[in-house]
């Protein structure tokens, strides 16, 4: 192993790479702020037990994929594998739910922790932008956040992704349908290991991949037959107004998700040009999760996008996003009277919020030139002993090749009026 090798399932984003995931994370965003949605940030750490009682003590997530690790005070605690049960928690302990505004609409951004097997689009340390509506049970809420990610997925100019929208149902009409699907599940030619997984959650064996177990589903009993009329009705509002917001998906009866708080309304946005880790994001109701953590009743929905996979996705759809210009002016200094004045106006343009950058570590004019070259610049200022001595500076346009001499009391007023 090399010293600079980053940990296995993780990697470095490096610029120019770097800046399309703050574009996309910045894209995300925009709707939800748009949209009543305020920004919290919680530890990247949480106690182990939060987890375990939100996101479920059978999902593959805590039993297999969490960094769980014991403080040298003792305490129990596992980096966070997502960032719903977190924000909840927030959320309760700041008692945002007694201040009598809900829904209390938050979003986030930030890195999550899964000991998965690494392949492409799946890695131990990612990102995700999330967003979550708390205590209210209302169908718009749910179309809302369906309506916000269609939106942030369009700006960036994604095309082919695809919504698929499923309910889970609730706590009357679920338990129904599990003990329907796991006598159908027990009559299976299964092994083992999912015979066990059929007892402790038969839903997740739904989404098994392997084509054998895949075959043998064709005729398994689907949560759609199962749903009571509180939940049917609540589903077919959620999918008017989705409709009637021109937002396209696609019903998806078999859609489980691999977090066990989910009720009712949930989605998964797909990506084909992905392979196998298609999901670019995924959310849904958990009108029972606040319970599950020891709260109130607090019915709420969000959603969480992959910053990973939607990075990914714009490649394999070949978009390029329109990135502002990480440097607009360079500046290239001829020796030491020159180094101080072009200096200076390096300072006068970035407090005018001109991006501008300075030629560091006395190279010669054409090492100099390259780096204006590989910065980007739309225009490089040149000066020598000569031209300080004339009181002027080189101002060339690296667009057109084009140089003239601007008198040096000029040339901050000259690039602003070019670049404003
Ligand atoms: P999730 O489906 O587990 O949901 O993750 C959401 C998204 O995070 C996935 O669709 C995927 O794009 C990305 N993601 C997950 N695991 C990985 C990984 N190992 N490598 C790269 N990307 C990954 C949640 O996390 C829920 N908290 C979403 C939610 C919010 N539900 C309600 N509110």
């Amino acid at each position: 192993m090399s010293t600079f090798q980053a940990p296995k399932g993780t990697y470095d984003l490096i610029p120019p790479e770097s800046a399309k995931y703050l574009a996309v994370r910045e894209a995300i965003a925009a709707p939800l702020r748009n949209s009543g949605y305020g920004y919290i940030e919680t530890p990247g750490f949480e106690n182990v037990e939060l987890f375990a009682r939100g996101v479920g003590e059978s999902t593959d997530i805590v039993t297999k994929e969490m960094y769980a690790f014991e403080t040298k005070g003792g305490d129990q605690l596992a980096l966070r594998p997502e960032g719903t049960a977190s924000v909840l928690r927030a959320a309760l302990e700041a008692n945002l739910h007694k201040l009598g505004n809900l829904p209390v609409k938050l979003w986030y951004s930030g890195s999550y922790y899964r000991y998965e097997r690494p392949q492409k689009g799946r890695y131990r340390h990612f990102s995700q932008v999330g967003a979550e509506a708390i205590g209210a049970e209302d169908p718009a809420l749910d179309a809302e956040l369906i309506i916000l990610a269609d939106q942030a997925y369009r700006s960036l100019g994604l095309r082919t992704f695809r919504i698929l929208l499923n309910s889970l149902g609730d706590k009357e009409c679920r338990p129904v349908y599990r003990e329907a699907l796991q006598n159908f599940l027990r009559g299976l030619d299964l092994d083992e290991e999912t015979l066990r997984r059929a007892d402790i959650n038969p839903l997740r064996v739904l989404d098994d991949k392997r084509p054998d177990v895949q075959k043998q589903l064709t005729d398994a009993p689907l949560l759609r037959d199962y749903l009571c009329d509180a939940c049917k009705a609540y589903h077919e509002e959620v999918r008017e107004l989705i409709t009637a917001a021109g937002v396209a998906f696609e019903d998806d009866p078999k859609l489980v998700r691999g977090l066990d708080y989910y009720t009712r309304t949930t989605f998964e946005f797909v990506h084909d040009g992905l392979g196998s880790q298609s999901a670019v994001g995924g959310g849904g109701r958990y009108d029972g999760l606040s319970e599950m953590i020891g709260g109130p009743a607090l019915p709420s929905v969000g959603w969480a996008l992959g910053v990973d996979r939607t990075v990914l996705a714009l490649e394999a759809e070949g978009v390029e996003l329109e990135l502002p210009a990480s440097t607009s002016v360079f500046a290239v200094p001829l020796g030491d009277e020159a180094r101080r004045v072009l200096f200076t106006k390096v300072t006068e343009l970035r407090k005018l919020g001109i991006a501008a950058d300075f030629s560091y570590g006395s190279k010669g004019l054409k090492g100099a030139m390259k780096s204006a070259n590989r910065s980007g610049a739309r225009y490089t200022i040149v000066a020598g002993e000569r031209d300080l001595a004339e009181g002027v500076v080189q101002l060339k346009d690296m667009e057109s090749g084009d140089q003239r001499a601007v008198g040096v009391n000029e040339i901050v007023a000259e690039l602003e009026s070019k670049l404003g």
